[in-house]
């Protein structure tokens, strides 16, 4: 089978060292992919947004199977294109994909169907808005309604951080038309939880669950990243957090989904906030996150590529999804200055690397020698039996990589091993 997977960063890469174990794959290809993945899959130069040429590519190579995993495709409507070229993909159809791309329509989603989520109001003008913050709760929350690379989300200590937010999202248009609507929503607090599910439809598999560490520097401090870390399996998420998730989040959204004739397949992230009223959606995504999928794949022990299949067939219940015991931590190395400025072209060095996995995010191959070309160059992925473990061999192993102005956080996975500490009565 020819398999290609649309995109180009650590999460794409961690899809196709995993796709690379199963048996029946003998090509596997990325559009764009990026120059560390060379040796796991034939880089396309074809951007990950090109839905024209992704589609010729793909039926000009007979390709069997498509992954996509960016958010921007999936909401332009890729999967929708491929399949009517005749391809069968891992993805929803664009009018699945609105769960991530409107946060209007997700928020309305969860209103209708009584999913527990921050209340909220929906504007379409500034001013409105401007009146409303007049006398709104302060923490605020302001939400651009369509995607924004991940930063479409304010939160405002201050009433005039909360105008200023929305001035800057709907009349200075920083994110362009994707604030033309915006949601401003109730601040939350408590512990974050990703938690990423097969759904065929019918049937909903949570994977393992995860943390992400969104802050760009050590203690959460810092601006917003894409992500600078995770660990695997999340020990906020218990077993009776995770029974209520599946009872009033889990089934109720693939159900609301499935009565809104906008049936979801593929996989589906659910954004948790576990608050003292219960477990909360904070967002949902209509893909695998990254850096979670870093350390959620590496801990999949059936073959990805039959769970991919089973989504698109339909036959999810009826194919085993098993998950290791131990944990994973992913700790990401960025360029000095990410996110904002940053420095490229550097020497890249993984080779002494031994760790279970090094998942390239942003490099490129100059003459045969790879150099860093991205904010977020790569993630290191340690396993092992204890969360502690894992975290060590993620780090014994980021010593082992060597870029000009590397940084990272030293404190991935801190949090969780005091919370996993805790409960054991330590
Ligand atoms: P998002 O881009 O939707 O993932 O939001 C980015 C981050 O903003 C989340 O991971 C949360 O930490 C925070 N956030 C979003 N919505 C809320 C909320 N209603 N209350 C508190 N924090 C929030
Ligand atoms: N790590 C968060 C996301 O993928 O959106």
């Amino acid at each position: 089978m020819k398999v290609m997977v649309v995109g180009g960063g650590g999460r794409e890469h961690a899809i196709i060292k995993k796709l690379k174990q199963s048996p029946e794959i003998t090509k596997l290809y990325a559009l764009p992919g990026n120059g560390g993945m060379k040796d796991d899959a034939e880089c396309i130069d074809i951007g990950a947004k090109d839905i024209a040429n992704i589609v010729k590519f793909a039926v000009d190579n007979k390709i069997d199977y498509a992954v996509v995993a960016p958010d921007d495709p999936l909401v332009l409507g890729a999967v929708d294109a491929l399949n009517e070229a005749g391809i069968d993909c891992f993805g929803p159809k664009k009018n699945a994909a609105i769960i991530e791309g409107s946060k209007v329509f997700s928020k309305n989603l969860m209103k209708k169907y009584g999913i527990p989520t921050a209340e909220y109001e929906v504007f379409d003008s500034a001013e409105a808005a401007l009146k409303y913050l007049e006398t709104a709760p302060i923490p605020t929350v302001i939400k651009a309604d369509g995607l924004a690379l991940g930063k479409g989300v304010i939160i405002a200590e201050t009433r005039e951080d909360a105008k200023a937010a929305v001035v800057s999202i709907m009349e200075d248009k920083m994110f362009g038309e994707s604030g033309n609507k915006i949601v401003i929503e109730e601040f939350l607090t408590g512990p974050e939880v990703s938690v990423l599910s097969f759904t065929d439809g019918k049937t909903i598999v949570p994977m393992v669950s995860s943390m992400d560490h969104k802050r760009a520097l050590d203690g959460d401090q810092g601006l917003n990243t894409g992500g600078m870390g995770t660990i695997a399996p999340n020990p906020f998420y218990t077993q009776e957090i995770a029974d209520t998730c599946m009872k009033t989040i889990f089934l109720p959204t693939v159900e609301a989904m499935n009565k809104e004739g906008r049936t979801f397949k593929g996989c589906l992230y659910f954004g948790l906030m576990i608050t003292e009223k219960g477990p909360k959606v904070i967002e949902y995504n209509c893909r695998f996150g990254d850096p979670e999928t870093q350390v959620v794949l590496p801990l999949l022990e059936s073959d990805l590529f039959t769970v991919m299949k089973s989504v698109t067939d339909g036959t999810l219940a009826d194919t085993e999804v098993r998950f290791s015991s131990g944990a994973a931590a992913c700790v990401v190395m960025a360029s000095k200055g990410y996110p904002q400025k940053y420095e490229s072209g550097f020497d890249l060095n993984i080779a002494n690397c031994v760790a279970d996995n090094v998942y390239v995010a942003g490099a490129k191959l100059v003459d045969g020698v790879l150099k860093t070309a991205g904010g977020r160059v790569l993630g290191v992925t340690g396993k092992g039996a204890t969360l502690s473990e894992a975290i060590d061999k993620a780090y014994e192993n980021v010593g082992y990589v060597s870029f000009k102005n590397a940084f990272y956080r030293k404190d991935i996975g801190q949090k969780a091993l005091g919370k996993a500490g805790a409960s054991k009565g330590e």
